[in-house]
């Protein structure tokens, strides 16, 4: 009689790698988010500079919960080398509403319904390193990929460069392709069961519907 034997971590000879599992299982997602509204006005220049102030707003909220769940990992010893000190995007958010909206900032914005529900959840999944990653993965390799992008169209369009623009800056990253590699190495690196794998695809899916719907309440305040 054979006996199956317990869940197993991946086989790297013959399990598709989570950072493989990531790209092709929200590649519709990412579609959507980058043929969204306000994503589009963004590029093309058409949204004004209030609605990118909005969003900084936004993403402060959002990256103020996801780097805490970062923080707590890193005390916990639980974050399997995937919080990165070269990532952290708040302060650098924080100077560019400063630079946009002058030194009292957090009294001229406010926390959009979408977004509370984006910190809602990183809240209650982020000490699960699985799930921490999903987000993690969401934001930062799309800051480092796409967010390059954004960042040439809204200077463009704004006249701005640097000051204002910073969150899009990785200052200690010097060439961003060789980061973004070990980042997916350290995520194949994660002692995962196939199911588990799996689930941290879902996730990464749950924080692209979260990015979203943020476009979604930032369109409605911001789009005419
Ligand atoms: C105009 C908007 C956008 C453009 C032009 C864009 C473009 C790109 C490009 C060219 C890549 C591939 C980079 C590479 O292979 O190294 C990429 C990757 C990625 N983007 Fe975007 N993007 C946009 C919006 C977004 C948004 C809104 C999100 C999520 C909130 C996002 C998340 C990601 C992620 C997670 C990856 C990594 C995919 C992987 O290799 O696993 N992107 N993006």
């Amino acid at each position: 009689m054979t006996v199956s034997p317990p869940a197993e971590v991946l086989d790297p000879a013959t399990d598709v790698p989570l950072s493989v599992a990531l790209r092709t299982g929200t590649r519709d997602d990412h579609a959507a988010a980058e043929r969204s509204a306000f994503v589009e006005h963004l590029v093309g220049g058409t949204l004004p500079l209030a609605g990118y102030v909005d969003l900084a707003a936004q993403q402060h909220a959002v990256y103020t919960a996801l780097e805490a769940a970062g923080d707590r990992l890193v005390a916990a010893g639980t974050d399997g080398g995937l919080v990165f000190s070269e990532l952290v995007r708040v302060p650098a958010i924080e100077a560019d509403l400063a630079h946009l909206l002058g030194d009292d900032w957090r009294a001229q914005v406010r926390e959009l319904p979408a977004t509370t529900a984006y910190v809602a959840r990183l809240a209650e999944v982020g000490d699960d390193l699985p799930r921490y990653a999903a987000h993690a993965y969401t934001r930062y390799l799309g800051d480092l990929s796409g967010g390059q992008v954004l960042k040439r169209m809204i200077e463009r369009h704004h006249g701005l460069s640097g000051a204002g623009v910073s969150f899009y800056d990785f200052p200690q990253i010097h060439r961003l392709k060789p980061f973004k590699d070990v980042y997916r190495e350290r995520l194949d690196a994660l002692a995962l069961t196939p199911a588990q794998r799996d689930e941290v695809v879902e996730e990464a899916r749950v924080a692209f519907r979260l990015n979203r719907a943020l476009f979604a309440d930032l369109a409605e305040a911001h789009v005419r």
